[in-house]
């Protein structure tokens, strides 16, 4: 139903990923909005099929706003949940302040109800406004410590770049067969943020081992240390196999996820970060050690 706010007529939209034109409004809402293009998905085939965006377009076709959420099966403390994650939250500044958010949480929420999901995530720099809806900040840590003693490397290692369309095709496959690479908290099966958010910062590195078969995203880190982003496979590598396959001699190492599957251990420490991570639902009350979301599943 048409609804007026005192400065134009706004139609509400559901699930409007099937036309290009509204889609293309979307993208353009995002990028004056964040500063990014989520178009370049197009690269690895369009936008995340789980998606359900709720929005108000405007009689000229514009994105007035939006409240995309999207299906994530996450494994939280030993068990896979059914997780979904809310993005693409924006309204144009003309037409903020006249509850058109409000509009959108209320409904993406309980559309998520509805659906039956266990856990809801969001990482946003304005937590107060999803207080009211039942989320709590999840504080995050990273780990970090001396680099494990080394190992003899046992495979080759190769640099992945994501315009190339094998390589493309070969990290969407390992993101299929992925083992999740903590059993305490990270994403179960899910493609398109951890190819977006290779694309979105160039210093990220990817790295392709053979044995045993995975991709490895990871930085240089200040001061010779060596930070750990995820490991996609179906079988995940102990640190110090990851450190020998890539070539890598660091003198301390921060992981950026809970390292139970890596054969290492470091002392959590507060991650800092203009973002906080916001989830919701019983699920979250099973979090009880220190977890850090992979900036790779950052969405
Ligand atoms: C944040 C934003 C989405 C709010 O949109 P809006 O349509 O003006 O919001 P609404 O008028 O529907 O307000 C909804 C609620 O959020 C609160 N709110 C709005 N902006 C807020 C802010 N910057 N900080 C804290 N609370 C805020 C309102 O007070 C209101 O609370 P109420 O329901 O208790 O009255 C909009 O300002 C925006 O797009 N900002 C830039 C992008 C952004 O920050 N997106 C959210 C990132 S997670």
């Amino acid at each position: 139903m048409p609804l007026t706010t005192g400065i134009s007529q706004l139609t509400f939209r559901q699930d409007y990923f099937g036309d290009p034109a509204a889609f293309a409004a979307l993208v353009a809402l995002l990028h004056e909005t964040f500063g990014i293009d989520v178009s370049v998905q197009d690269r690895f085939g369009g936008p995340d099929p789980t998606s359900m965006p709720f929005a108000y377009f405007d009689e000229n076709g514009i994105c007035a706003a939006n409240l995309s959420v999207f299906s994530m099966p996450m494994m939280v403390d030993g068990g896979l949940v059914k997780a979904a994650g809310f993005q693409s939250g924006a309204v144009r500044p003309q037409w903020r302040g006249w509850g058109l958010y409000r509009d959108l949480m209320r409904r993406a929420f309980s559309w998520c109800d509805a659906q039956g999901f266990e856990l809801g995530l969001l990482l946003t720099d304005k937590p107060a406004i999803y207080q009211p809806y039942g989320f709590k900040i999840l504080p995050q840590h990273q780990f970090s410590g001396p680099a494990p003693v080394a190992a003899k490397p046992i495979g080759a290692s190769r640099s992945v770049l994501l315009d190339n369309a094998g390589d493309v095709a070969l990290v969407k496959r390992l993101l299929r067969e992925r083992t999740p690479v903590s059993s305490i908290f990270a994403v179960g099966v899910h493609a398109e943020m951890f190819l977006l958010n290779g694309c979105f910062d160039p210093s990220i590195r990817l790295s392709y081992l053979d044995q045993p078969e995975s991709v490895v995203a990871w930085k240089s880190g200040e001061a010779d240390c060596f930070r750990l982003l995820d490991v996609v496979g179906k079988t995940i590598p102990p640190l110090s196999v990851i450190l020998a396959a890539l070539d890598q001699r660091p003198s301390r190492v921060e992981v950026c996820l809970p390292p139970d599957r890596l054969d290492w251990q470091g002392m959590p420490e507060p991650f800092r970060s203009h973002t906080s991570l916001m989830v919701r639902g019983d699920a979250a009350d099973r979090l009880r050690q220190p977890v850090m979301l992979s900036p790779m599943a950052e969405f």
